[in-house]
């Protein structure tokens, strides 16, 4: 990924998600920033991308007494564009964000870790972690954190395959005996309007679920092209979208959002899933080894249904939403109102009373972790909607109806054997540089 160089340029690579910073208020270089290191909550961040900025951002824009003292990145380069960003004089130029949050970096040069070993370090010196690498590296980088004992912030999706769902499950236990705050980046969870309507649901508005609907399709994100003296490795960290280890297909990786949506309303995590999809228009190598689409059923313990469909193809219907359907009325998350039966609105949220959710899930971990609360353990969630999506990704490539418990059970990992820049890959070019493809009806995971 090319270093941000205009404030487009970054908003549009980093992720900021979603626009969040640029809906967040002014800040000043206030004096109260100016505290000591040994007074401050530190912070970790692990994986100084996109998201990795905007992530360590919002935590320096909480309330609470924060700084950042260590960074670690599988690139140097990376690491020194987050770096110069964080340190602006004014990150309007950066993120159209006016203000600074240089006072609250205090990353010695000796606290900048690269390569693949730098997690277990700059973890070490922190109170909280922020882990937003790719994918791929989450349980690992979990594990660690929880053995260190620190609070985290870790994105979604929190693994590729069923083997790192397990290692996180297993760590998210530890976490709770240790009384660690996690919270995950599904932040939706975070979400005013979200909150409401699931509390609307509690409260009966719609009755019994039924059925829900939920939506990932636009035209698709970045792909970095191979450069000359790349190892595979490095190759295909530089573009990690497209390898299953690392990224999970897109299904997993952005799809999540929507699927963790309707299991969060159901309370529940679909026992099976069958579906079908393909690449059809991104079949270049440049794309790996993903689909474009997917469409998949997800079916619950109780016989309801979950529909998802995600789809990165140029020129289609764009729709990012969910929608969640009961015995007495449908609840529209995009709309952000429900209706009864007849399509009349019974509910419509205030737009006007609209948060951040990126900057709320910060705001309220910091603010836990200041006043000592144990209030978030959002792993297992995660770790289990994340599951969902990846069980849609092995019924979309099997073409098979594959099991909930019998998929995370499998041990089943995509994980090169090491990470090294000349690992053994698990996927691997072929003469003309095109990656194997998932075949629906030959390719299997189960008998
Ligand atoms: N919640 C949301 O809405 C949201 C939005 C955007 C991204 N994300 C998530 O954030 C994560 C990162 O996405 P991104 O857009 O920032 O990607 P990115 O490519 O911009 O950043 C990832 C960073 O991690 C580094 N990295 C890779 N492997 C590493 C390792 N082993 N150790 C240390 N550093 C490593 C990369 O070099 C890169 O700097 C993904 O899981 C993504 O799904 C979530």
């Amino acid at each position: 990924m090319k270093t941000p160089t205009t404030r487009r340029d970054f908003i549009k690579q980093s992720t900021l998600a979603a626009g969040s910073l640029m809906a967040m208020p002014m800040i000043s270089n206030a004096g109260f920033f100016n505290t000591s290191v040994d007074d401050a909550i530190k912070i970790a961040l692990v994986g100084c991308g996109g998201r990795g900025t905007g992530a360590a951002l919002q935590a320096l824009l909480t309330k609470q007494n924060v700084k950042l003292v260590a960074m670690a990145d599988a690139f140097r380069d990376r690491l020194d564009d987050c770096y110069k960003n964080l340190t602006a004089d004014d990150l309007s130029d950066s993120v159209g964000y006016s203000g600074n949050v240089k006072d609250k970096v205090a990353v010695k040069e000796e606290a900048k870790f690269v390569g693949f070993d730098g997690y277990k370090k700059a973890i070490a010196l922190a109170d909280v972690v922020i882990l937003t690498t790719p994918p791929g590296f989450r349980p690992l980088h979990f594990e660690e954190a929880v053995k260190q004992g620190k609070h985290i912030f870790m994105e979604k999706p929190v693994a590729t395959d069923p083997a790192g769902i397990k290692r996180v499950l297993d760590a998210a236990q530890i976490a709770k005996q240790k009384k660690l705050n996690v919270v995950v980046g599904l932040q939706r969870h975070y979400q005013n309007s979200y909150r409401s309507l699931y509390e609307k649901l509690k409260e009966g508005t719609i009755g019994e679920i039924v059925s829900g609907q939920v939506w990932w399709n636009n035209e698709g994100v970045w792909m970095n092209p191979r450069k000359p003296n790349q190892t595979e490795m490095e190759y295909q960290m530089r573009n990690w979208y497209y390898f299953n280890w690392i990224c999970g297909d897109h299904i997993v990786e952005q799809h999540i959002h929507n699927m963790d949506v309707m299991n969060w309303f159901k309370g529940d995590f679909p026992v099976k899933a069958q579906g079908m999809g393909g690449r059809q228009v991104r079949t270049g190598k440049e794309y790996g080894e993903i689909f474009d689409h997917h469409y998949v059923e997800f079916q619950y313990a109780d016989g309801s249904i979950m529909n998802s469909q995600c789809r990165h193809i140029k020129g289609t219907m764009s729709k990012v939403d969910e929608q969640i359907v009961g015995t007495k009325g449908t609840i529209y998350c995009g709309a952000m109102n429900i209706t009864d039966r007849k399509g009349k609105v019974i509910f419509q949220f205030d737009k006007e009373k609209e948060n951040d959710p990126y900057q709320t899930e910060h705001d309220e971990l910091f603010a836990a972790i200041a006043k000592k609360e144990y209030k978030f353990w959002d792993a297992e969630r995660g770790a289990k909607s994340t599951m969902t999506a990846i069980l849609g990704r092995l019924a979309t490539y099997s073409g098979q109806v594959v099991e909930f418990e019998k998929a995370l059970n499998s041990g089943l990992s995509l994980q090169p054997s090491t990470y090294a820049w000349d690992a053994d890959m698990p996927v691997k070019p072929d003469a003309n540089g095109f990656y194997p493809i998932a075949v629906p009806g030959v390719t299997k995971y189960f008998s």
